[in-house]
């Protein structure tokens, strides 16, 4: 059956922001400056596409959200903000539009966006370390969202190997090895981690890897093809930049219609890894549908 992946969405977001809010320390808590830049692009206005996932992994394998889910959401969130926040440092890929705002380092330097990306890296441990769920699944959730954003395949890892492919000719091997790293892994930790708070035993850690893998490439392929085809409004960051920057992209090495039946293609081998749970994951496979069928 096919989910309203709007209402899904909203629900998601909703979740996610009373948990963000909650979580990190007020605009006044001293030092009040980087507390201002940690929620100026946190609340900036984004998707909070991987706490959905997270959340429907969750609701897949246990067949509801389960409580305190949020919290993961809203670590996984701030992990993906801090990453966005030294994507767009003008030392990395030097951007001045996030989220349809002004990026954090335009607008409270770059020592305070440096040091508000550090900061939601560390709380967002320090809230994984408190998860309402049993301390087996706690440590095994920290040890795999860790290794995620490192420097092994993890986002990290994927951020060096973007920066020092620019102005390279791509190969299929050079982006597929960015890709999975840079996104891919932060994206299946989301579903993997969902997974494990709500239960998950070790072949459905499995299913959901396999399906987490396939859909993070698709996201990432799609941001590609997105910032090529959308216009800096509706992306709410500077688009064309790929192209101008000479970055290792999909459409780079495939060429956009190739790189869309790509995008298309992963979704329907994700779902595949899916099939055991028959109506448990249509929230799951919403949601994937969507990653491909977004327009920002
Ligand atoms: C953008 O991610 C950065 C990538 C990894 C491609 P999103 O498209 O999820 O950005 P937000 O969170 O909605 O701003
Ligand atoms: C960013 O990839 C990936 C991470 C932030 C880890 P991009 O550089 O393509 O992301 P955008 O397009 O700036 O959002
Ligand atoms: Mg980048
Ligand atoms: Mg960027
Ligand atoms: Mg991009």
């Amino acid at each position: 059956m096919q989910v309203d992946v709007q209402s899904l969405r909203q629900q998601g977001v909703e979740l996610t922001d009373r948990a963000l809010e909650e979580l990190i320390p007020s605009f006044d808590t001293v030092p009040a400056s980087i507390h201002g830049a940690m929620r100026h692009s946190t609340f900036a206005g984004g998707k909070r596409l991987r706490p959905l996932l997270a959340y429907q992994a969750a609701a897949t394998i246990a067949g509801s959200l389960p409580r305190g889910i949020e919290n993961l959401g809203a670590a996984i969130e701030m992990l993906h903000t801090y990453s966005l926040i030294h994507d767009d440092l003008p030392a990395l890929d030097n951007d001045d539009l996030r989220r349809g705002k002004p990026t954090c380092h335009v607008v409270f330097g770059e020592a305070i966006a440096i040091l508000a990306g550090d900061a939601l890296q560390t709380r967002a441990f320090e809230v994984l370390a408190n998860l309402d769920c049993p301390p087996v699944a706690t440590v095994k959730i920290i040890g795999l969202v860790a290794s995620a954003v490192g420097t092994v395949e993890g986002m990290i890892g994927g951020q060096v190997l973007d920066l020092e492919s620019e102005h390279l000719k791509p190969t299929p091997e050079l982006v597929e090895a960015i890709h999975r790293a840079k996104t891919d892994a932060l994206i299946r930790v989301s579903v993997v981690a969902g997974g494990v708070f709500a239960g998950a035993n070790d072949e459905d850690v499995v299913r959901l890897d396999r399906f987490g893998r396939k859909a993070g490439l698709a996201f990432q392929i799609v941001d590609d093809i997105l910032d090529m085809t959308v216009d800096s409004a509706h992306l709410g960051k500077t688009a064309g930049k790929d192209q101008a920057t000479e970055k290792a992209t999909w459409p780079a090495v495939y060429g956009i219609d190739q790189s869309r039946r790509d995008a298309a293609a992963l979704i329907d081998e994700a779902f595949a890894a899916l099939a055991p749970y028959a109506d448990r994951a249509d929230g799951l496979k919403s949601v994937a549908r969507y990653l491909v069928e977004r327009q920002n």
